[in-house]
């Protein structure tokens, strides 16, 4: 908590790679970075290892992902030569879930798709980061209407670390051209109209001008979060 005022400060006022940089001398301890091999993802993954920065990288691997996401996770890995720590749900407890529930439940109820996401989503990301200082996230402030109002920087003070979100107030052009402008791997569903890409079950292609998030959990009408990302 501490350190917050000057992480803001260095954010807003220096390169990505800078900042990011004084974080690890600043704060200490491990920077870990969530990825779901999303576009964003692969922006921060290209820079962190551009600039050889220690931090290191970790995906949730739900057991529900398209081949697609896979396919970069492999491109990735090879690419940039950098591990990726996969954590999985725990086998005992999705077992429990499908056979009271169902395979498919999170159709049935939002309820369902809760207990899912977290099963499958947030108890590993608790696993994932319980040694870390800092969390780094590809999150846009443009997604969703949630995610308009968080900070760049934050103290979470339930995970007991910061949270940095550094393309916050990146446009969705500004990622693209990166990821022309390095050549970054990027996973082939982006090719066949599919923007934001999580679980396959629970992602679709959508159409042009159509919102950006429209394909995730389409058949719901409330808030399209998984839980990852809880907004205070
Ligand atoms: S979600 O909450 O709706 O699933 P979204 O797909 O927008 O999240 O991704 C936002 C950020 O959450 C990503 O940049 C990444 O840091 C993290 N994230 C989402 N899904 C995963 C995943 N399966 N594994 C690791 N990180 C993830
Ligand atoms: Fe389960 Fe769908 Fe959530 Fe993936 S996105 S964890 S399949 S409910």
């Amino acid at each position: 908590m501490e350190h917050l005022l000057l992480l803001q400060k260095a954010f807003e006022e220096r390169t990505i790679e800078e900042a990011l940089d004084y974080t690890v001398h600043l704060v200490g301890g491990k920077l870990k970075c969530s990825t779901s091999f999303g576009q964003e993802d692969q922006v921060l993954t290209d820079m962190i290892v551009r600039h050889a920065l220690p931090v290191t990288f970790f995906t949730l691997d739900t057991g529900r992902l398209f081949n697609e996401t896979y396919e970069t996770m492999e491109k990735t890995v090879a690419r940039y030569k950098t591990a990726i720590e996969v954590f999985f749900p725990q086998a005992e407890t999705v077992q429990q879930m499908v056979n009271t529930h169902g395979v498919n439940l999170f159709y049935e109820s939002v309820e369902n798709r809760q207990l899912c996401c977290h099963i499958r989503k947030v108890e590993p990301l608790g696993r994932a980061l319980k040694d870390a200082a800092v969390w780094i996230t590809g999150l846009r402030a443009a997604q969703t209407d949630l995610r308009k109002n968080i900070p760049v920087v934050e103290w979470m003070s339930e995970k007991n670390l910061y949270k940095i979100n550094p393309l916050l107030n990146w446009s969705y052009d500004e990622v693209v051209q990166y990821l022309e402008k390095f050549m970054v791997p990027y996973n082939s569903l982006h090719d066949q109209g599919f923007i934001s890409i999580g679980c396959a079950p629970c992602t679709r292609a959508i159409g042009a001008g159509e919102d950006p998030r429209s394909g995730r959990w389409w058949w719901e009408t409330t808030q399209k979060e998984c839980g990852l990302h809880v907004v205070k």
